[in-house]
């Protein structure tokens, strides 16, 4: 192997050139250009859901999920520990507190069956996190969300084109949110969208992107919002993106079809989940989890790869080990075994839109090399 396997590459060689320049000869290159009503009018139809509103990048899209909801201070909100930050930020930031769970250890999402036990009095919500490329079991939260009367926030920032149950990821949440950085399955550079069939969340939501600037007395505030625009370029972006989703949904299951063949027999390397029984993974990317017992963990895995030439991340670094929660004394004692382990154990390999079968035999191959100590 010669040049180095990014961890991951976009294509964008369908008519991304066609509407950016559309962009550029017509002057729209502000958020008040035409391509950002249409890609939120699109995005939500794909998604089954009525509003979609364009933000600057996923993380802004689940801070206004949780300002919108009115979490705030001594609210509960039930949530995996395995995630990224940005689930949790915003709900700290308001004084509101993230009660974890644990993930489940074959699909890595947050175990649902630990939810229940941890509704209180004050607990406001739940959010589901669709991690790597299959769903969250979504049915027994969302029963549990309505027993309880508690809001359902659906981080699928993953989860493009994924189903549960034949019904599209996105589509669960009161507000729904998606992220769409460029190892996306779609992608406008940095955005995100905000999904919801609430016209007074959705009216909310696009108030919270734009500064709550209010239309008749523009500059005068009833409340803080953010500048969370996305600019018509992005916009053109996921147009020509989401045009190919179906495509590129099928594109990551090849690549994940391919990794796990080559990959069944390594030793001591658990592979992702191809199915569970009530969805396909879409591999948004190839996790893999290296067993103790090869004498490997992600950082050392990850470095023999390195030298290699090939690109890796590690796996999520759980919420309840997080120093800044710790200084703050937030998750005192708290334990979550799975969490703690599979991010010790687990990285992903280059799974990319752009990623050649060739590529993809060449990680392989070199990932059975460091299991089997070839480069010792
Ligand atoms: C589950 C999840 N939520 C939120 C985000 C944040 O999205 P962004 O990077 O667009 O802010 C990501 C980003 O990778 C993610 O994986």
């Amino acid at each position: 192997m010669t040049d180095f396997i990014p961890v991951n590459e976009p294509l964008l060689d369908g008519n991304e050139r066609k509407y950016l320049l559309q962009c550029i000869e017509t002057g729209w290159i502000s958020s008040e250009g035409p391509f950002v009503k249409e890609f939120e009018e699109k995005f939500a139809a794909r998604m089954g859901r009525k509003h979609g509103i364009a933000v600057s990048n996923g993380t802004a899209a689940i801070d206004a999920a949780i300002e919108a909801l009115n979490i705030g201070a001594g609210d509960e909100v039930i949530m995996p520990t395995f995630t990224i930050i940005s689930c949790i930020s915003q709900i700290v930031r308001n004084g509101g507190v993230p009660v974890l769970v644990d993930s489940d250890p074959l699909t890595w999402n947050m175990d649902v069956t630990q939810i229940e036990a941890k509704i209180t009095t004050r607990t406001k919500a739940i959010m589901i996190v669709h991690i790597f490329g299959l769903p969250v079991d979504v049915e027994p939260v969302l029963d549990i969300a309505k027993r309880h009367n508690l809001k359902v926030i659906e981080d699928a920032a993953e989860m493009h084109g994924q189903t549960y149950k034949g019904k599209p990821c996105g589509s669960f949440g009161d507000i729904s949110t998606f992220s769409f950085y460029p190892n996306k399955h779609i992608t406008t550079g940095e955005g995100g969208m905000i999904l919801t069939d609430d016209d007074a969340l959705a009216e909310t939501c696009r108030s919270l992107r734009n500064l709550c600037f209010q239309a008749q007395k523009r500059f005068v505030h009833e409340r803080l919002g953010w500048n969370m625009r996305m600019t018509n370029m992005q916009a053109a972006l996921g147009l020509a993106q989401l045009e190919r989703l179906d495509e590129f949904v099928e594109r990551k299951r090849r690549m994940g079809a391919l990794y796990t063949e080559l990959l069944r027999d390594a030793p001591g390397l658990q592979l992702p989940l191809p199915n569970t029984n009530y969805a396909e993974n879409i591999y948004w990317v190839f996790g893999v989890v290296v067993d103790e017992s090869s004498g490997l963990d992600a950082e050392s895995a990850m470095k023999k790869l390195a030298e290699k030439g090939v690109g890796t991340r590690p796996f999520f670094y759980p919420m309840h080990l997080q120093p800044v929660f710790r200084k703050a004394g937030l998750f005192q004692g708290e334990e979550h075994q799975v969490a703690a382990r599979i991010s010790q154990q687990g990285f992903y390999v280059p799974s990319g839109m752009a990623l050649t079968d060739s590529q993809v035999r060449d990680v392989a191959e070199a990932v059975k090399q460091i299991l089997n100590g070839a480069n010792a």
